[in-house]
C-alpha cells in the first residue's frame, strides 16, 4: 500500500512585482509522506509557504516541477482532488444555514438530496452541534462555525484533510477546547490530517510528526516524530480525553523530551527572519 499522501520535491516560484516581472522561490524541493490515519503538523514562519504548499496538495495550484500523489495516484488538478479544506476564516456561506453549509460539498460530489440532508445531519451531531442545523452562522460562535467547518470537510469522506491554522480566529479561552475537539474527531473518523499552525506547543499537542520548514525559499527543515501518547480510534469517548489530557500535561510541565522538542522547534522558528515583504504586507495575486 502506496503511503497516502507523497510531496515528492515540489518546487514552486510566484511572480514578484518588485523585482520587473522576475520569480521568486516560494517552495524549493519539499517532500515528505504521511500515512494513513497520521495526524502531521506543518510549521513554519509567517510567508514561507504553508499555504501555498497546502493549495498545491489540494490541486488547486500546481507545482513548478515535482508532484503530489495521494493514494498513489497524482494530483493534476481540483478534479483529482480527494483532499477536504478546513481555513482559518471558516469560509462558510452565511446565507446558509448550518446543515446547508455541510451539505454543500456533498453537493458538489453529486450525492442525492435526501442522503445529502441525512448525512449532514450526521456529521453535526458528530462535531457536537446536534439541534443546531438552522443556525447561519452569524448566529454561532468561532469555535461552533470551525466545527461546522470541519464537519463540511469530513461528510465528503476526504483522503486527507487540510487544516490551515484552523484555530487562530478563535478566541484564546476555547481555543484549547476546540483543539481538543477537532483531534478527539479527527482520531475517532480516523482522518490523515495536516495541520498548518506556527505555534509551537499547538502542534506538539497536535500531531504524531511534525515537518518544520524553513523561509525563503520554503523547504523542508526537520521533521520530528512526536513520542507522546496518542489515543487509539477504538478508545471510548472518555478514554479519548483522558490520554489527550495526558498528554497536554506532559507539554504544560515541560517533561524532558517534550522541553527538547519545544526548543528545537523554536529554535526552528526564530533562525532567520521573515522576509522584509512579509513585513510591509506585499501580496499580488498573479
Ligand atoms: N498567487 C500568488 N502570487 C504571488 N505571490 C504569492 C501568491 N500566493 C502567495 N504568494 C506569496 O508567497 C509567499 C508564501 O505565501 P503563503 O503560502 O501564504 O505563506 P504562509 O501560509 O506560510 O504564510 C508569500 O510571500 C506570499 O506573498
Ligand atoms: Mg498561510
Amino acid at each position: 500500500m502506496p503511503p497516502r499522501l507523497v510531496v515528492d520535491r515540489v518546487s514552486k516560484t510566484f511572480v514578484a512585482p518588485e523585482k520587473n516581472g522576475g520569480r521568486i522561490d516560494i517552495l524549493r524541493d519539499v517532500s515528505f509522506s504521511v500515512n494513513a490515519g497520521q495526524i502531521v503538523s506543518l510549521i513554519g514562519p509567517t510567508g514561507c509557504g504553508k499555504t501555498t504548499l497546502l493549495r498545491i496538495i489540494d490541486g488547486l495550484i500546481r507545482p513548478d516541477s515535482g508532484q503530489v500523489m495521494v493514494n498513489g495516484k497524482e494530483v493534476k488538478g481540483p478534479k483529482d482532488s480527494s483532499c477536504a479544506m478546513v481555513f482559518q476564516r471558516f469560509n462558510l456561506l452565511p446565507w446558509r444555514n448550518a446543515l446547508k453549509n455541510v451539505e454543500f460539498g456533498l453537493e458538489a460530489k453529486g450525492v442525492e438530496p435526501k442522503e445529502r440532508e441525512k448525512l449532514a445531519k450526521e456529521y453535526l451531531s458528530l462535531v457536537g452541534l446536534a439541534g443546531y442545523e438552522k443556525y447561519h452562522p452569524h448566529h454561532l460562535s468561532g469555535g461552533m462555525q470551525q466545527r461546522v467547518g470541519l464537519a463540511r470537510a469530513i461528510a465528503i469522506k476526504p483522503d486527507v484533510v487540510l487544516l490551515d491554522e484552523p484555530f487562530s480566529s478563535v478566541d484564546l479561552l476555547r481555543r484549547e477546547s476546540l483543539q481538543n475537539e477537532v483531534l478527539k474527531i479527527l482520531i475517532k473518523t480516523r482522518e490523515t490530517g495536516i495541520f498548518v499552525t506556527h505555534n509551537v506547543e499547538e502542534a506538539v499537542f497536535l500531531s504524531d510528526m511534525i515537518i518544520s520548514l524553513g523561509t525563503r525559499p520554503g523547504r523542508v527543515k526537520t521533521v520530528y516524530q512526536v513520542n507522546l501518547p496518542r489515543p487509539n480510534e477504538n478508545d471510548s469517548d472518555t478514554g479519548i480525553v483522558k490520554t489527550l489530557e495526558e498528554r497536554k500535561n506532559l507539554i504544560d510541565s515541560r517533561s524532558e523530551d517534550t522541553y527538547k522538542l519545544i526548543l528545537a522547534l523554536k529554535g526552528d522558528l526564530t533562525e532567520g527572519t521573515a522576509p522584509r515583504e512579509e513585513q510591509v504586507g506585499f501580496r499580488a495575486f498573479a
